[in-house]
């Protein structure tokens, strides 16, 4: 087991609140694991402080940070440089420090996309019917727009899904349209569906027997992920088990998101498998 030592490097996470993160035992296994002098810590940060935060970031020497509720947008501010992916998505989730320069990313959305693909899932000319259109479904949206062959985005609030799929079709001239979150709209979309997405928090803890789409419109041709990882497996994933359909779960792409901010940190690709079982056994104990 590595020491804290005087050389020991700091990467955190800067939200409000934060002490529900599975993050600091997610990367401090990985940490662990590869010898790596890096200790992994929970900042909790009021809105009213996140310039003076960032600005110790870069006086304190901290490595990197994840940012989480409510600071994704706010701290594009304080940064030097954001990645454009970052920029178009209009959130940041990690920073790195590198040479007192902040640099701000969005690895959600390509931890979505890892997600589905370790899961043997690709989504190249696939139709993808994506629930949400709040921060996580944006991010998702970014890069799974670029690979479907059709996007379907439905939302409560309707124009927010007609705003983002607009969006998204000005950036990537593909097939992508937006529409209510209602029975009907879901029953006309779910039959050819080859994957369907819950960016929704419907079915998190601790309302876990909600379910944002009825159990007669799940398929076995289908792969159902779900983004909501408390509790591990939803009702939407039950049920959608129960057709036959295959599942990913939403503790990957906290895993695999985790992962990228990991690598941009250290430089170093950590081991999933070791982080996943970090995050199970919280989750689970
Ligand atoms: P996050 O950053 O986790 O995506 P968010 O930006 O607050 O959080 O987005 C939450 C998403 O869940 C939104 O798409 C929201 O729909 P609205 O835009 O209509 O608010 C959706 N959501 C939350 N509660 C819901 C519910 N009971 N039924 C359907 N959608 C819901």
């Amino acid at each position: 087991m590595t020491s804290i030592t005087s050389t020991t490097k700091l990467c955190a996470l800067i939200g409000d609140p934060v002490e529900h993160s599975l993050s600091p035992v997610m990367h401090n296994a990985a940490f662990q694991s590869l010898g790596l002098n890096y200790v992994y810590l929970c900042l909790r940060v009021r809105s009213a402080e996140l310039k003076r935060a960032v600005d110790g970031v870069e006086s304190l020497g901290i490595l990197g940070f994840n940012v989480t509720i409510p600071h994704k947008v706010s701290v594009m501010t304080y940064l030097d440089e954001i990645d454009p992916i970052a920029k178009d998505i209009g959130a940041v989730n990690t920073v790195v420090n590198r040479d007192e320069r902040l640099v701000g990313y969005n690895t959600d959305s390509l931890g979505g996309l890892r997600a589905l693909s370790g899961a043997g899932v690709t989504l190249t000319g696939k139709k993808v019917v994506l629930l949400g259109a709040g921060g996580a479904a944006r991010a998702l949206s970014f890069s799974i727009a670029p690979l479907a062959g059709l996007l379907v985005i439905l939302n409560r609030t309707e124009a927010k899904a007609v705003a983002l799929a607009s969006n998204l079709r000005r950036r990537f001239d593909k097939k992508i349209r937006g529409g209510p979150l209602t029975q009907d709209a879901l029953f006309t979309e779910m039959a050819d569906a080859d994957v369907l997405i819950n960016s929704t928090s419907v079915g998190m803890h601790p309302k876990r027997e909600e379910c944002v789409v009825d159990e007669d419109l799940l398929h076995s041709r289908m792969t159902v992920f779900d983004a909501v990882y408390n509790p591990l497996e939803t009702r939407l994933l039950r049920e959608a088990k129960s057709v036959g359909a295959k599942t990913v779960d939403g503790l990957s792409m906290l895993v695999h998101q985790g992962a990228l901010a990991f690598k941009i940190w250290t430089g170093v690709t950590p081991p999933i498998d070791v982080m996943t079982r970090a995050v199970e056994a919280a989750v689970e104990g």
